[in-house]
């Protein structure tokens, strides 16, 4: 297991504007980086992520529908290396492209449009990192997308590793890595039996330290059984388990991810989201289409700002969690504006089926992840606005 190990910039202070930082990147991608960071920006950094910006106090970002625009996508497919087969759909064979045209309009405000070269000059040798499920990968590859349409000529580097990922764009010293961690909390090997490990999460967090950016994501994978179910026993307080109420499990997995973010990060260095639950379109009854089978053949988002189907239950646990912490993370809340895009999973048209799955899309259809460029791109887009505005 590859672990990024950086040393903790406790004496990075104001006085200090520039700070040498050593990253150790061991195991599967062993290289050594030496990077001259730039720790502040002209601007004085707000304590918290997006919390006190103007926009936002009087509007609320989650809350809105999607409206179409031509303007849409920010960058082709084609011209992205980075998209796992199982998120580009043009690469794949989806025929329609409505899908790629719409914007998301809060209620009460207009997003700022994503800029690239902005988000790259204000993050000028800092690091983002997703951290999660293959969701939280969806939005890595949608974000350096986005930036690599910003800047096609720039000098870049990709170091594919397991857990960790990074693609660097030179020019700027920005790094954006995804780290891959479905549960965030350990999964230790006992008597070579999987544990995931409810109470510690340090064997995963020793790569998140000195991260300037970090954005959570879990949820999925707790309700994973049979051959998805990623452990074989779940340990909690000292004992083991062979199963347990999947809700409580994970209300323990994330306060212990919470716990460790309240110890250990420096709100002033860093910023810390968690984005909500990513919603699955595998009963087309929550949208009202009384022909289908799931996602597949949808071309248009759900009209309006409502979704009739259920909202995940996992959601007040996280927001109970996310509340109780000493310093909230900041909720990126996708669920809803997510559950609307029943138009833009892969469905068959992905890289991941075999030609006998595409021919069977009531079985076999990904109405799970996100087709690239599509819906983690409007994700990114409130990341941004969460960050700058
Ligand atoms: C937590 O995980 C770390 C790293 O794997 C390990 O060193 C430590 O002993 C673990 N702590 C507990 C209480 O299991
Ligand atoms: C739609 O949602 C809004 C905001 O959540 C709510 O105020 C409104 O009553 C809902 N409308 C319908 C028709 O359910």
């Amino acid at each position: 297991m590859g672990s990024l190990s950086t040393p903790r910039p406790g004496f990075a202070s104001t006085l200090l504007p520039f700070l040498l930082l050593l990253q150790a990147l061991a195991g599967s991608t062993s290289a050594v980086v030496i990077s001259l960071r730039r720790r502040h920006d002209s601007a004085p950094q707000r304590r918290r992520p997006g919390f006190g910006g103007a926009d936002q106090a009087v509007c609320d970002l989650f809350t809105g529908s999607w409206v179409k625009d031509e303007s849409y996508p920010l960058y082709q497919a084609l011209s992205c290396p980075v998209i796992d087969p199982q998120f580009n759909c043009q690469l794949y064979g989806r025929p329609d492209a409505d899908y790629l045209r719409y914007r998301w309009k809060p209620a009460a405000c207009e997003l700022p449009r994503f800029d690239g070269v902005d988000f790259l000059t204000r993050m000028r040798g800092k690091t983002v990192m997703f951290v999660g499920d293959s969701l939280g990968r969806n939005q890595w590859q949608s974000l350096i997308c986005m930036l690599g349409a910003a800047a096609p000529q720039g000098q870049t580097q990709f170091i594919r590793g397991d857990p960790l990922s990074t693609y660097k764009f030179l020019d700027y010293g920005v790094s954006i890595s995804f780290y891959r961690a479905p549960y965030l909390v350990d999964i230790d090997v006992v008597q070579g039996r999987r544990v995931l490990m409810l109470n510690n999460i340090s064997g995963n967090a020793n790569a998140w330290t000195g991260v300037d950016v970090l954005s959570f994501n879990s949820g999925h994978w707790w309700t994973h059984k049979g051959d998805l179910q990623g452990w074989d026993y779940m340990g909690d307080g000292g004992s083991y388990y062979l199963d347990m109420d999947r809700l409580l499990a994970f209300q323990k997995g994330m306060s212990t991810w919470a716990n460790w973010v309240d110890i250990n990060i420096d709100w002033s260095k860093t910023k810390v989201f968690f984005q909500s639950i990513s919603p699955t379109h595998y009963n087309p009854a929550e949208w009202n289409n009384p022909v289908s089978k799931n996602c597949f053949g949808e071309m248009a988002p759900v009209s309006g700002s409502n979704y009739s189907g259920p909202y995940p239950d996992q959601m007040p646990v996280l927001r109970g969690v996310i509340k109780a912490m000493r310093n909230p993370a900041y909720l990126i809340d996708i669920t809803t504006l997510s559950e609307l895009r029943k138009d833009c999973h892969p469905s068959i048209y992905s890289g991941e089926l075999s030609p006998e799955q595409r021919a069977n899309p009531d079985r076999s259809a990904d109405c799970s992840h996100w087709c690239l460029p599509g819906l983690p791109d409007t994700w990114n887009q409130l990341l941004y606005t969460a960050l700058f505005f």
